[in-house]
């Protein structure tokens, strides 16, 4: 039998509340597809600092590169400076493992979710694969005289020829995979790239490096966004998106707007990917502290974050289970909404998830 090797890093807030449904239905889909897998818990979060000051230790990271992947809940505590343990665990295994691809599918199961004016389930199914380890978040710039009138702040915003190729050369074999018939008439898959190359000059190694890939993929139509057009057609025409490739900030921006049109930050999960490496798995959603400790939280973003991870780690059949059964209980309404209004407990919500996945097993 296949063991894998799962960090689990449930992390603050409702981070722990809704990991703990996502290990939940991996454990069920795990006995009907018939792989093993050993969780390594790891303490790592701004609770975990505050009592000890401590960061995620180097041996760590080396420790972290002989997993199969991690499955991360939220990090951020509010009573922690803010961004400080987040750049260490979420930036840490992102930046430091190499995970190039933050992939961030745009799906809505049911159109009673989604707050746009008559827009459908198949108006609204697109990914977003944002570049995971450059950009803005490069953590190279500082301050200058800091605290004083004078003050200065610097952040410089990294492209490498190599990071924007090997994100594009992702985009484009995402639309490859995901195939031809998409819309009215079944338009060819398409990958827009989103950047501001009209008013960030050096933005233009996006599209000189996203031209050169896709002269490989003459079967894949090409398209270009600005960043602040891209969150206006998000709104109006969802359908024209397929698979989108951007920068790291516009990227960490542009799925917030789509998780919103999806059905909310409670049900948008996320990939953080090196191909053929240990790859990390986590809800969009951030550790939402008013939330914490009243069971709340929605763990659909969660639990989807499980089923990106089997599908990554080739279990394809476990992972579609569990889409399947979480389609199907928002699109029977059976759960009425991806929030805290939905009347359903965190764990209940798992429990259906669970039992979901069971009846359709039996029959
Ligand atoms: C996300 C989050 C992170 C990011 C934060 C917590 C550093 O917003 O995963 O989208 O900016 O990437
Ligand atoms: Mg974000």
């Amino acid at each position: 039998m296949k063991t894998y090797k799962i960090g689990s890093i449930p992390g603050d807030g409702i981070g722990p509340e809704v990991a703990r449904e996502g290990l939940k239905v991996l454990e069920t889909v795990a006995r009907l597809e018939d792989f093993d897998y050993e969780l390594v818990d790891y303490p790592y979060s701004g609770d975990h600092y505050l009592k000890t000051k401590e960061l995620v230790p180097e041996r760590v990271i080396d420790e972290w590169r002989t997993l199969d992947a991690v499955l991360l809940g939220a990090i951020g505590h509010p009573d922690v400076e803010p961004g400080l343990v987040e750049r260490s665990v979420i930036l840490g295994l992102r930046f430091r493992l190499d995970m190039y691809v933050n992939l961030r599918p745009i799906k809505l199961y049911s159109e009673h979710l989604c707050p746009l004016k008559n827009k459908t389930p198949a108006d609204i199914d697109f990914v977003v694969v944002r570049e995971n380890t450059e950009g803005m978040y490069s953590q190279i710039g500082g301050h200058l005289k800091k605290g004083t009138p004078d003050e200065v702040a610097l952040v410089n915003g990294v492209y490498t020829w190599k990071g924007c190729e090997r994100a594009s050369r992702y985009a484009f074999e995402l639309a490859r995979k995901r195939g031809t018939a998409r819309g009215e008439g079944g338009r060819k898959p398409q990958v827009t790239l989103v950047d501001k190359d009209n008013a960030i000059r050096p933005h233009d190694i996006w599209d000189r490096s996203f031209a050169y890939v896709a002269s490989d993929f003459p079967d894949v139509q090409t398209d270009h966004a600005y960043v602040d057009a891209c969150c206006m057609w998000m709104i109006k025409n969802p359908e024209w998106f397929d698979v989108i490739v951007t920068t790291n900030l516009f990227g960490d921006i542009i799925t917030d707007l789509g998780a919103m049109i999806q059905g909310g930050m409670g049900i948008a999960a996320s990939g953080n990917i090196h191909p053929g490496r240990t790859s990390m798995f986590e809800p969009i959603h951030g550790s939402a502290p008013k939330h914490a400790g009243k069971n709340v939280a929605c763990p659909l973003g969660m639990i989807s974050a499980v089923s990106m991870m089997l599908d990554f780690l080739g279990e394809e059949q476990a992972a579609a289970r569990i889409e399947d059964a979480v389609a199907h209980l928002l699109k029977s309404r059976a759960i009425p909404s991806a929030d805290t209004r939905s009347g359903i407990s965190t764990p209940d919500m798992g429990d259906m998830v669970v039992n979901r996945i069971q009846e359709v097993a039996q029959t």
